[in-house]
């Protein structure tokens, strides 16, 4: 069999080696307790779930969807925007509903990237951005997020050269995975860049919902002509807890979302039914689970933050999303470190290098980790330290 070279060159996605592992130490009767995936763990909101239950009963909802979603879908995302971010958005041409906000991310490259075109995408980022990049045939050019610029893209030092041959900018905040968020002031400087340099602009902004001590996370569709450059990504995975429902949307100019529809017409055939309706209940209805939500990850990102600074590691404490981006040890690259905490305590993290090159020297850990599981992850990491007790941390 002889297949492409698109597959013979694709590393595993990161995620899909993390569970082989986990599923190695299951399998020798060892218990493991994982930080890793930004899956949550808590339930789909029961209202939800019982319009999808009732929807899913109803024949009409058996057959093909459309790609372009149900209109009354449209029309909440388009409502939902305006009355969270008041932006205004016109259902039928600036929003379309995706399997997911990752389906439309990696389809996206195929709208702008020619083989041998260039995507700017940044570093440590998502694994998709890239990856879709690549799947298009085209280079992502990567932009460092370093602590020192608080992990926002440091636009002015692009070289012109790269400037030239780029068409698309990738951003995305709250970030992941480093848990940094971006304000107005910086998605205005991003436009005013992209119009400047011919780019299209595709903001990833999956957790805006996901925000603790009342911060309130900005839309990029609220940056002075956005919709004239570029769409944001959302998605309801991590808003509602539906991650395993895939639902999620992009919005913003039309021209864009209609390349995307065309792409995706030829590609796929829409989200079943059931789950549209799911969708358009979980926005239009009360939104009070939300800070429900908020509440029990923020007590588990001070639980966090307390027991790493405890132990030595420093990290920040992020004002939104599912993620803690901690620094290793002084003599652990993130891979040794996350083999340790392993192979020591059966504690699973995400080594930051897995996110690229300017993600060696930290770790991702999730807080999408049950409240019995994350005391006992982090009692392990107290045993990891006591068990180094000549470690010097930095
Ligand atoms: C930054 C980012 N974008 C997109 C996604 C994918 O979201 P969805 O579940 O809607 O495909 C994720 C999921 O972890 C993410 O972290």
């Amino acid at each position: 069999m002889r297949m492409s070279r698109r597959v013979e060159h694709l590393p595993p996605y990161l995620f899909v080696e993390i569970t082989k592992k986990i599923a190695e130490k299951k399998a020798k009767g060892e218990d493991v307790v994982s930080f890793a995936i930004g899956d949550p763990d808590i339930p789909t909101p029961p209202h939800i779930i019982d319009r999808l239950c009732q929807a899913a009963q109803d024949p009409v909802n058996h057959r093909y969807p459309e790609t372009e979603g149900l209109p009354e879908l449209r029309q909440a995302i388009a409502e939902w925007y305006k009355r969270r971010f008041d932006v205004s958005l016109d259902a039928d041409k600036e929003v379309l509903p995706l399997i997911g906000a990752k389906e439309g991310i990696a389809h996206i490259a195929l709208c702008f990237i020619d083989p041998g075109d260039t995507a700017l995408v940044p570093d440590p980022a998502y694994p998709v951005y890239s990856a879709g990049t690549r799947f298009a045939g085209g280079r992502p050019y990567y932009l460092p997020l370093v602590e020192e610029n608080g992990f926002l893209p440091d636009l002015d030092t692009i070289p012109d050269y790269i400037l030239r041959q780029a068409k698309l900018l990738w951003i995305n905040y709250p970030n992941n995975p480093t848990g940094a968020v971006a304000d107005l002031d910086f998605f205005n400087k991003v436009v005013k860049f992209a119009q400047q340099h011919n780019l299209v602009v595709c903001h990833d902004g999956p957790y805006s919902e996901v925000a603790f001590d009342d911060y309130q996370p900005v839309s990029f569709m609220q940056a002075d002509g956005a919709k004239e450059i570029g769409v944001e990504f959302h998605s309801l995975s991590k808003s509602y807890n539906m991650t395993g429902w895939r639902i999620g949307m992009v919005v913003g100019n039309a021209a864009m979302v209609d390349a995307l529809k065309r792409i995706k017409s030829n590609l796929d055939s829409g989200i079943p039914q059931a789950i549209q309706y799911a969708a358009i209940e979980a926005l239009t209805s009360s939104q009070e689970c939300i800070q429900e939500h908020n509440n029990i990850y923020q007590r588990r990102r001070d639980l966090v933050i307390d027991m790493l600074h405890s132990v030595g590691l420093e990290a920040e404490t992020p004002k939104a999303g599912l993620y803690i981006w901690a620094k290793v040890p002084k003599g652990y690259t993130s891979v040794d470190f996350a083999t340790d905490l392993l192979d020591k305590v059966g504690v699973v993290v995400t080594p930051g290098v897995g996110y690229g090159k300017n993600g060696e020297g930290y770790i991702r850990l999730s807080l999408t980790i049950p409240d019995a599981g994350l005391v006992k992850g982090l009692s392990r990491l107290a045993v990891w330290r006591s068990s180094k007790s000549g470690l010097k941390i930095e």
